[in-house]
């Protein structure tokens, strides 16, 4: 049974793919729920986080390599070791998925975008952008983290930055929790061809820019600073 729906937008060449296993939708509920406490919303977010992360990953590139096991040589399948990944969480809500996607992909590099949004404006300001220019993107696998997609204006100006550094847009992934189709059109229609993997895709954004029904603000409840 599949427990992932891929939904393609042939105008835009983009495509949504939403986890729907049971375990996604137990976890989402206490993510929800604003009785949670900081604590088991981080290790909600933690458990989600492996099920969009396995399919945001499921198309990575692998080599053929022999190996020697106890009982005899054999053929094995390892990442392509000449496709660099990279892991890019959005500060601060994305930081809680980094800590999942560097148990998933050790060898991965992390590279921090720090952007905010405006709560008058609701446009994303950026703070910290320190990736390296040294290295040859075209290759590059990137996942970018943020749980929350809601105008979508941070996610757009996190795929800026990294296209301006080479990366394709075939092998970006925007990995979120919970998306508005408002931060899905906008994403789509600014960078046809990426590809969003989400837990869930909710009704709408309402007159602040929240997610309804949402889980509130992704970054307060990660860290305690409601
Ligand atoms: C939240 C969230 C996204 C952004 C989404 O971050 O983690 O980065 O809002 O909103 P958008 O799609 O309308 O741009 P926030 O600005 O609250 O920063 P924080 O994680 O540092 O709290
Ligand atoms: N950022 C959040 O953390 N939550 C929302 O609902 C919208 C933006």
């Amino acid at each position: 049974m599949s427990t992932a729906k891929t939904t393609s937008n042939q105008a835009t060449n983009a495509s949504v793919t939403v986890c729907t296993h049971p375990l996604v939708q137990h976890n989402l509920s206490i993510l929800r729920d604003q009785q949670t406490s900081n604590e088991l919303f981080r290790s909600a977010l933690k458990r989600i986080a492996t099920f969009i992360l396995q399919e945001a990953c499921a198309d990575l590139p692998l080599s053929k390599k022999i190996i020697e096991t106890p009982i005899c040589k054999a053929e094995a399948h390892v990442l392509a070791p000449e496709v660099p990944l990279i892991i890019s969480p959005i500060l601060r809500a994305g930081l809680a998925l980094a800590s999942v996607a560097t148990e998933l992909l050790p060898t991965a590099s992390v590279y921090h975008i720090g952007l905010y949004r405006d709560e008058e404006t609701l446009k994303p300001v950026t703070y910290y952008n320190k990736l390296p220019s040294t290295i040859d993107y075209s290759q590059a696998r990137i996942l970018i983290l943020d749980p929350m997609l809601a105008t979508g204006g941070s996610a757009v100006a996190a795929v800026d930055i990294i296209k301006k550094l080479g990366v394709r847009v075939e092998n970006l992934r925007f990995v979120s929790v919970i998306a508005a189709p408002e931060g899905v059109e906008h994403l789509t229609k600014a960078h046809p061809g990426i590809q969003i993997v989400t837990a869930a895709l909710d009704e709408r954004l309402n007159e602040k820019g929240y997610i309804v029904p949402g889980l509130g603000d992704a970054g307060d409840r990660t860290f305690g600073t409601v």
